[in-house]
């Protein structure tokens, strides 16, 4: 089992229980500190987590909500160190991190839990195996008694991550209605999910709309939406790189892996209608790799078609974060799950601050170097 998991899974099933995490014997003496502690305190009725780090004589700390401190954990927590001491209520569990292994020695304890212990709000909105979500049974994703289907458990870590995401970004919003596109929703395991969370758990008015090319695919999602009365979720057959959408005022643009250019329509809707909040994890960027040729400075990658191939998905969605960022996006670029539950796993999460119009320039220009057109330039150019 991947060394991580066992550690963050273990945090989320303790959830409330958890008291202290001590990370220890520092894995590279170059790290800046030798050990960490972390704590769960209370602020404004919210669980979140204080990391103590100590650095000789000195602690820095830093506070983190509980997405960050598992994101934490799996990227720098068992990296730096290779020991860690968790110690919950009730319980002791001690880790070993060797070469990319993990040992792991559970004992209980007397350890009574500790006040105050709030419930940890950001952990009742995920979707936990277990829970009765019908509608993902219906997609093949549970089965009957709300178990992940295994073959289905790397889509359940992908729209988990993803909601765990929208959840940071809207957990301070007072909002009670809310519109959100996803943009080649497929079989639509997300769609449902974000209907679910947001109708189900936020207690919000949604109004969630899918496009995809399927017919069959389409029907069915509004088949199963029908099924649980999910009036707000509607799925349409469309082209989104061709057809007129949804042109009302929308809140969220959201894409999972839709193909090649679907994601730049997408992200071409959000900044059209200035849409404040965005989630896109793109995937096959064809277009870019089908018209690349030497003439920039990286000529090197362009000699193997393997290098070639992520060179280009690379400049595709570094220059769809350029676009978006010229037109008034926050855009910050994650790693949204790890590898191993998708080689796509790359997300472009966008915060609107100010609208502006786009100097493209010099985006442009570097395409030029390449021989290259690229959608959401193009599209966005013809805006201005
Ligand atoms: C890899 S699937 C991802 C589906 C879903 N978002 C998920 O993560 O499970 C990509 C989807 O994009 C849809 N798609 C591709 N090009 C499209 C287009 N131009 N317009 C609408 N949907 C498109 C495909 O039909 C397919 O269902």
């Amino acid at each position: 089992m991947n060394m991580t998991n066992t550690i963050t899974d273990d945090l989320r099933s303790l959830g409330d229980r958890v008291q202290k995490l001590t990370f220890s014997d520092r894995a590279d003496p170059a790290f800046d500190f030798q050990k960490v502690c972390v704590r769960p305190y209370l602020a404004k009725g919210e669980t979140r987590w204080q990391l103590e780090q100590f650095r000789g004589a000195q602690v820095f700390h830093r506070n983190l909500d509980f997405p960050a401190l598992l994101q934490w954990v799996e990227s720098t927590g068992c990296v730096q160190f290779r020991q860690l001491l968790l110690t919950a209520a009730g319980a002791e569990i001690q880790y070993t991190m060797r070469a990319g292994k993990i040992k792991r020695k559970a004992r209980e304890t007397g350890r009574p839990a500790k006040a105050p212990q709030a419930h940890d709000r950001q952990k009742q909105y995920l979707l936990r195996e277990g829970e009765n979500i019908p509608a993902l049974v219906d997609l093949g994703v549970f089965t009957k008694d709300f178990r992940i289907v295994r073959s289905k458990y790397d889509k359940y870590k992908q729209i988990n991550r993803f909601v765990e995401l929208i959840d940071d970004a809207f957990r301070e919003s007072d909002k009670t209605e809310l519109t959100i596109l996803d943009f080649g929703c497929g079989k639509s395991y997300l769609t449902f999910i974000l209907y679910y969370y947001f109708t189900v758990l936020r207690g919000v008015k949604a109004t969630v709309l899918g496009f995809d090319l399927k017919e069959d695919v389409v029907a069915h999602c509004n088949e199963v939406a029908g099924r649980y009365g999910y009036d707000g979720l509607r799925f349409f057959v469309n082209d989104v790189t061709t057809d007129r959408l949804f042109e009302g005022k929308v809140d969220m643009v959201v894409t999972l892996h839709a193909c090649d250019t679907a994601t730049d329509y997408a992200l071409l809707h959000a900044i059209r209608h200035r849409v404040p909040q965005v989630f896109s994890v793109p995937c096959c960027q064809h277009e870019i790799n089908a018209q690349i040729r030497p003439g920039g400075d990286f000529d090197l990658l362009l000699r193997h078609g393997l290098l070639q191939e992520r060179f280009s998905a690379l400049l595709t969605d570094a220059v769809r974060a350029e676009v978006l960022r010229l037109c008034g996006y926050e855009v910050d670029v994650i790693e949204f799950v790890d590898f191993e539950h998708s080689p796509k796993n790359l997300m472009l999460r966008c915060r609107l601050k100010t609208p502006k119009t786009p100097d493209l320039s010099a985006v442009e220009a570097l395409l030029q170097k390449y021989g290259v057109r690229q959608t959401l330039v193009e599209e966005v150019g013809k805006l201005s």
